[in-house]
């Protein structure tokens, strides 16, 4: 495999990631917004997020008739005949602001209020994009392979979150979705990085005196990247679960790197009367790319401990004060494309091994994109 990607190496990365799942929205958001379509970026484009009825449906935000964003748009039941009497439409659509033509889930127009019953052009449709639901998060595939968007087929597997999504006696909150100026696989790379702790977060989750990395092995199998690592935490209070002052030699937390762009970090705490086998701290990162230079980050916390939901502010809180620190590191990092070409930057054997695994894997994800034709 080549892994000495150049410019145009980097693209090809960039157009194979089409070829991926990525998280556009909270399914709750988009709930939320009283079933108006939410716009979204992924990849460079402007695609529309709605739901219609029992489906979630995605399209390019671009209506057919003269280029008017559908986001603009509302969601119509479907009910009611045309004002010619002409029949029901009798599913959910999403009309468009300009003109008013109706488009039903699959993408097609069923209905053209200025031409009343007549017949409808069979051009008169958007592409349909797959979408799917997953840890409480709308995905997109921009290129769902032959099957198109019924019958997706992705590269990677959407995350499993089985051990901790939808489970009994875990609270899970949402933390803030962010933005930030660097590509998807920074903002990834930065997650699994836990040898920056003692600089970028001292205090928190790291002490300058203690650098050095544990040793850990670096597990691959092929849609994961996973490891074990045991770390002090010299204000492990943050966490809620140890008394405030508390310098804590945690147990190992499983850091898994769930192929291209998310990462769970599941966190063994000890145990509390209710919790004899031990308490568990989750955090669940799944990043897409809005372009080559900015990414979108949806973020979920569980917790085995402090179920009340009085307790959920301060722990949102803390996750908002690791990620001001990570923030203008990640940002500032030159090119804002992670390089998969790994003789563009110094990386030390010990610590960088996952990061190691991942750009391996990206250069092979690009190589793939490559082949399968996908071309700028
Ligand atoms: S631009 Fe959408 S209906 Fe005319
Ligand atoms: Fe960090």
């Amino acid at each position: 495999m080549d892994i000495h990607l150049d410019a145009s190496g980097e693209s090809r990365l960039h157009q194979a990631l089409r070829r991926c799942w990525h998280p556009v929205a909270h399914v709750d958001e988009l709930d939320a917004a009283g079933g108006r379509p939410l716009p979204v970026t992924l990849l460079d484009e402007q695609l529309v997020v709605v739901r219609l009825g029992d489906d979630i449906a995605c399209f390019p935000d671009l209506c057919v008739h003269r280029g008017t964003a559908l986001s603009l748009g509302w969601v119509d039941d479907g009910s009611q005949p045309a004002p010619d009497g002409s029949g029901t439409v009798g599913e959910p659509c999403l009309v468009c602001a300009y003109h008013g033509w109706s488009y039903d889930r699959r993408g097609i127009v069923r209905r053209i209020p200025a031409v009343h019953g007549r017949s409808i052009p069979a051009r008169a449709r958007v592409e349909r994009l797959a979408t799917s639901i997953a840890v409480g998060l709308v995905w997109v595939l921009l290129e769902p392979g032959p099957g198109g968007w019924e019958a997706p087929e992705a590269v990677y597997p959407l995350p499993d979150a089985s051990t901790w999504w939808g489970v009994e006696g875990i609270r899970t909150i949402p933390i803030e979705t962010y933005d930030w100026a660097c590509s998807a696989a920074r903002r990834v790379e930065n997650f699994v990085d836990f040898s920056h702790f003692p600089w970028v977060h001292e205090g928190i989750l790291g002490d300058r005196s203690k650098p050095l990395s544990p040793e850990h092995e670096v597990r691959d199998d092929g849609t994961t990247i996973s490891f074990d690592i045991a770390l002090e935490e010299p204000q492990a209070s943050v966490k809620g679960d140890v008394a405030p002052g508390a310098v804590v030699q945690r147990d190992p937390t499983t850091y898994t790197l769930h192929l291209p762009l998310s990462v769970t970090l599941d966190q063994r705490l000890p145990p509390s009367a209710d919790r004899p086998d031990g308490n568990r701290f989750v955090l669940f990162v799944a990043v897409a790319p809005l372009s080559a230079r900015s990414c979108r980050s949806f973020t979920w916390n569980a917790r085995t401990y402090k179920l009340d939901p009085s307790a959920d502010a301060e722990l949102a809180a803390f996750q908002a004060v690791i990620l001001d620190q990570d923030r203008p590191i990640a940002e500032s990092q030159r090119p804002e494309a992670l390089p998969v070409d790994l003789s563009a930057e110094l990386h030390i054997a010990g610590p960088d091994r996952a990061s190691i695994a991942y750009r391996r894997r990206l250069a092979e994800l690009a190589e793939a994109g490559a082949k399968s034709g996908i071309e700028l």
